[in-house]
């Protein structure tokens, strides 16, 4: 079964093809187009970006065609992002794929972008398998999970302001850096000369205190923090990676903590990070070395973690084995509930 896959929900324009073969899914080609107009106001513009999905969302399927060396009469089902994002964005995404599934008569099937991030590893890592816990961060989410089950999840915990990339995007503002911010504070805070700050560790009290806020993440505190130090500064080009570094330290203590709680809950082996936070190599870092002994971390390579169509591919042909699919009606929405989600925030874990 050949797949296309597309994905159009902020600011990348990408395209995909998939095989599924009986040995597992084989990823014939991924094209990833970011737009670089939104750096220029250090932020997404949603009209500028729906505008450029339209512009060029057709010549990236048709160079994901050629790499993947398919024609369109090939292929046999579509996958496409129907939410959580931009709904204007979205919107180009699904008017393409129901147009081209219907000229073709082959099945549609709507994908959760965030079902497409925890799918990403599964493309380089044919053995993972649940049970594991999950940390989904990205620039509008920051989720951990109890993957009991493919299709099953369970929401262990939130951020009740910013999601952790978005915290990143705006304290890099705050210290002048370009946008996304994530690339920009890993790269300054590695260029750390003293550890002259210490901001606070937002929620970290509650990773060992059972009950509703265990689980629970927020970072706009820690953003304001960054604020005052900012503006305190005497001299921000000395101090400046001395700030990424602390604010650094500060947002991936709190994810490393919350997530090996939930490894400790639930016992499972295995913590998977996903969304476009995962690239950063220190919150890898400081996850493998908290968890030594006690479960794997996997992680898929960053292009597979920042916005992508092959996730989505991989998340689409899930659900289309399992019998699933969606009709002419499919709508996007910037608020799609996240499919198979229970939001008791009680671990499952592994049964005696
Ligand atoms: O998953 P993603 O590509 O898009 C969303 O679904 O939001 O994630 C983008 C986010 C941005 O906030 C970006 O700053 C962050 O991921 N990011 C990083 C790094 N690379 C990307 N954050 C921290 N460190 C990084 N190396
Ligand atoms: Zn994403």
């Amino acid at each position: 079964m050949n797949l296309l896959a597309i994905e159009t929900s902020c600011d990348e324009t990408s395209a995909a093809l998939l095989r599924e073969e009986v040995d597992g899914t084989r990823l014939g080609s991924c094209v990833i187009l970011s737009q670089d107009v939104h750096r220029i106001f250090g932020g997404v513009v949603p009209e500028l970006a729906s505008r450029a999905h339209l512009a060029t969302l057709g010549p990236v399927v048709d160079q994901a065609l050629v790499e993947a060396g398919l024609r369109l009469e090939q292929l046999d089902a579509v996958a496409v992002t129907a939410g959580p994002g931009l709904v204007g964005a979205l919107l180009v995404g699904v008017m393409y794929a129901k147009t081209l599934a219907r000229r073709l008569r082959i099945p549609l099937i709507g994908v959760h972008h965030l079902e497409g991030h925890l799918f990403a590893p599964t493309l380089e890592r044919h053995d993972l398998a649940p049970p594991f816990v999950a940390l989904l961060v990205s620039g509008g989410h920051t989720m951990l999970l109890d993957v009991g089950e493919w299709g099953h999840y369970v929401l262990l915990g939130e951020t009740r302001d910013d999601a952790a990339g978005e915290a990143f995007d705006k304290v890099a503002a705050l210290l002048g850096l370009a946008y996304p911010g994530g690339p920009e504070i890993e790269r300054l805070a590695a260029q750390r000369k003293s550890d002259r700050f210490r901001f606070p560790r937002p929620m970290l009290h509650t990773a060992n205190q059972p009950g509703p806020e265990q689980y629970t993440f927020s970072f706009s505190g820690l953003k304001t923090a960054v604020r005052r130090a900012v503006e305190q500064s005497a001299d921000l080009t000395r101090d400046r990676p001395d700030l990424a570094r602390a604010f650094q330290d500060a947002a991936l203590e709190v994810l490393v903590e919350k997530a090996a709680a939930a490894i400790e809950a639930t016992g499972y082996s295995t913590l998977v990070l996903g969304g476009g936070v995962a690239c950063n190599l220190a919150l890898c870092h400081a996850a493998q070395s908290r968890l030594t002994g006690q479960a794997r971390v996997v992680v898929a390579s960053n292009r597979l973690n920042t916005d992508n169509a092959a996730m989505i591919g991989a998340a689409g042909l899930f659900r289309l084995r399992r019998g699933e699919s969606s009709g002419p009606d499919l709508e996007p929405r910037a608020d799609l509930p996240f499919p198979g989600l229970a939001r008791d925030r009680t671990p499952q874990g592994i049964t005696p």
